[in-house]
């Protein structure tokens, strides 16, 4: 029986850290961490994402800065808003929402954020520092998934990862950061074959493909790190709604030696790890890094 990587309780201690720093940084230097937000256009589940942002950033001892700002924004009028952000010295950290709407070019705006302030970690720039194993922010669903995966073992060196997945916001940073930590990494995806026996050979598994349940139990190998980032809504039988992961807990938590739950296991750790991001942006734009 696997044991249950707890990431609520993770999250609230990185966030009870990142609070303690934030309290020291004002005191030495009277410099709050400043997170702006963005959102376009009104998508329910981006609105909880950025409630829950600015929430947990003023929690924290950040100021917080949303902006809302309705679906048929241009892509100028959110450059131009960018731009003012990345004026703004009240600001350090600069997330905009995604997925933003269909006529707006979401890597040209990302690319507009200054890399200092691209907490989010999507800039070419910090995606190219991330490849080349250099210091620049990390996107935050997989750094959170990779200090998990740190504290489940005592050596990721030369251990198998099997990353399913290939979005540039999960599956591909989440490889770069296990090479990093010398582990052979393959990223499989929906058009891999015989994923079941790839999934078998993996010490770390990582699914994050949105899909309910597509990876079986008896895929997992024993003793291996599941780490499940699939958030999927499913209406079970009696017609409730609930969440539920890409991986089928019931059977992997029989053989993994370490599982993440969904919900609360990688979900929490993404705003804790982004609220991280954004102090060390406010740490070094202090000159205290
Ligand atoms: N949409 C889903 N996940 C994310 C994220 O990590 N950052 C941003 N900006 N948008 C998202």
């Amino acid at each position: 029986m696997a044991s249950i990587i707890d990431g609520k309780a993770r999250a609230q201690q990185l966030r009870q850290s990142v609070a303690e720093k934030t309290r020291e940084l004002k005191d030495r230097t009277g410099v709050t961490p400043g997170l702006a937000v963005v959102i376009v256009g009104d998508d329910p589940a981006s609105q909880v994402y950025v409630r829950n942002k600015g929430k947990q950033a003023l929690e924290a001892g950040f100021e917080s800065f949303t902006h809302t700002l309705p679906a048929e924004t241009t892509e100028a009028a959110l450059l131009d808003l960018v731009d003012q952000l990345n004026r703004d010295d009240r600001v350090h950290g600069i997330l905009v929402q995604l997925p933003l709407p269909d006529h707006i070019d979401e890597q040209r705006v990302i690319n507009r954020i200054s890399p200092d302030k691209d907490v989010d970690g999507f800039h070419v720039e910090n995606v190219g520092k991330l490849v080349i194993g250099a210091d620049g922010f990390v996107p935050c669903t997989p750094l959170g998934c990779w200090m998990m995966i740190r504290e489940s073992v005592e050596s990721l060196s030369g251990l198998n990862a099997v990353i399913v997945g290939r979005s540039n916001i999960v599956g591909k940073p989440m490889a770069f950061l296990l090479l990093r930590e010398h582990c052979t990494v393959t990223i499989a995806h929906s058009r891999t074959q015989a994923l079941d026996e790839l999934c078998r050979s993996a010490d770390i598994l990582v699914a994050a493909v949105g899909r309910p349940g597509i990876i079986q139990g008896d895929w997992v190998k024993p003793g291996a790190v599941v780490i499940d980032v699939g958030i999927n809504r499913v209406t079970d039988d009696s017609g409730k709604s609930r969440l539920t992961g890409d991986v089928d807990f019931d059977g992997a938590v029989e053989r993994a030696g370490h599982i993440t739950p969904v919900p609360g296991g990688v979900g929490p750790m993404t705003i804790a790890c982004l609220l991280s991001n954004t102090l060390k942006s406010a740490t070094r734009a202090a000159g205290q890094e």
